[in-house]
C-alpha cells in the first residue's frame, strides 16, 4: 500500500549571504537559469508523487509565492501557505507545519537545494518507500567542503554512528543534502529538539533522534547524482551553468514542473497545452508546446 505522504517546502530565511540580490525579493524566487529557483525543490516531490505540498515563508515573500505558484490545480498538486515567523531552524518546519502533516509522513525539502539525476524518480520512490513502517530516510552525498553542512559518521563496517551539523572536523566526506523523508513521529521529536549554539533547532538533531531510535536509513548518492546547494552567489551561478549545458545539449528541460506533471498523469495533455499556451513567447513555453507533438520518453 502506498504511504501517505505530504510534502513541505523551506522557502524562508533572509537570504543574507546572497545580498543584494536579495533584499527585497526571497532567494528561492531568484532564477536558476531560466526557472525560479523553488521549481527544482517542488521537481523533487512532484518525482516522489507527493502531491500535497505546503510551502512555508516569511510573512514579507508569501504573496510573491502565492502569485507564482497559486492553489497548484494548473499542475494538478494542491498548495497550501504557512508563515514562518522567524528563522528558528530546519527543525521549525515539522511546527509550523503540524496541523498539515496531520496523521501522515512528511517530506521536507529545502528550498534552495537542487538536485539532478536521471534516477531520481526511483531514488525517491525508494526512500519513501523505506520508510512505510516507519522511521527516517536520509541522503548522503561527496562533498569537497562537508564542514558546511550536516555529516554522516561511518564505523568500519559502513554502519552510520552519527550525524553532526557543520563539524570544524567532519568525520567523513558525506554531506547530507536538503531532502528528508520521516515517519509521523518527526512533528514530536522536532518539538523536543534542544536549540543548538546558534539558537536553531537543526534538522541534524532530529536525524540523530532517529539514530539513536535505531530508525533512521542513509542512502548514499552515487555519481549519477548532482546536487548544488544555492547558497552563494557562486553557486547560483554553478547550478544554472549547468541547467543550461545539459538543456542545450540534450534537448530536454531539468525540473520542469509541467512536464512532470504531464509524464506523472497528474495532468492531462489538455493542461500541459494551456500551460503552454500561457508561456509561449519563452522558449520554456515552447519546449512545453513540443512535448505533445514528441510523445516518446
Ligand atoms: C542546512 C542543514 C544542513 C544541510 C544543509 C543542506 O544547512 O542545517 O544539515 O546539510 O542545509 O543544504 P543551512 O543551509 O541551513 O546552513
Amino acid at each position: 500500500m502506498e504511504v501517505n505522504m505530504k510534502g513541505i517546502i523551506l522557502a524562508g530565511g533572509s537570504g543574507t549571504r546572497l545580498y543584494p540580490c536579495t533584499i527585497s525579493v526571497s532567494k528561492q524566487l531568484l532564477p536558476i537559469y531560466d526557472k525560479p529557483l523553488i521549481y527544482y525543490p517542488l521537481s523533487m516531490l512532484m518525482l516522489a508523487r507527493i502531491r500535497e505540498i505546503l510551502i512555508i515563508t516569511t510573512p514579507q515573500d508569501i504573496d510573491n509565492y502565492k502569485k507564482l505558484l497559486g492553489d497548484g490545480s494548473r499542475i494538478g498538486v494542491h498548495f497550501e501557505y504557512a508563515i514562518q515567523e522567524n528563522p528558528r531552524g530546519l527543525a521549525d518546519a515539522f511546527i509550523v507545519g503540524e496541523k498539515f502533516i496531520g496523521n501522515d509522513s512528511v517530506c521536507l525539502v529545502l528550498g534552495d537545494n537542487v538536485f539532478y539525476g536521471a534516477t531520481m524518480s526511483d531514488i525517491l520512490e525508494q526512500a519513501k518507500r523505506s520508510i512505510k513502517d516507519g522511521g527516517a530516510s536520509i541522503f548522503g552525498c561527496l562533498m569537497k567542503n562537508p564542514q558546511d553542512f550536516g555529516v554522516v559518521e561511518f564505523d568500519d563496517h559502513r554502519n552510520v554512528i552519527s550525524i553532526e551539523e557543520k563539524p570544524k572536523k567532519p568525520k567523513s566526506n558525506y554531506a547530507v543534502p536538503g531532502l528528508y523523508f520521516y515517519d509521523n513521529q518527526v512533528v514530536e521529536i522536532a518539538k523536543n529538539v534542544k536549540p543548538s549554539a546558534r539558537g536553531e533547532i537543526e534538522i541534524s538533531s532530529v536525524n540523530e533522534a532517529y539514530l539513536k531510535r535505531g530508525q533512521l536509513h542513509v542512502t548514499l548518492m552515487t555519481r549519477g547524482v548532482t546536487w548544488f546547494d544555492t547558497g552563494s552567489p557562486k553557486g547560483m551561478h554553478k547550478a544554472s551553468g549547468f541547467v543550461k549545458t545539459l538543456q542545450e545539449m540534450q534537448g530536454f528541460y531539468l525540473s520542469c514542473i509541467e512536464e512532470i506533471a504531464w509524464r506523472k498523469h497528474f495532468i492531462d495533455d489538455v493542461q500541459l497545452r494551456k500551460c503552454g499556451e500561457e508561456l509561449k513567447q519563452t522558449d520554456y513555453g515552447k519546449y512545453l508546446l513540443s512535448l505533445l507533438n514528441n510523445e516518446e520518453e
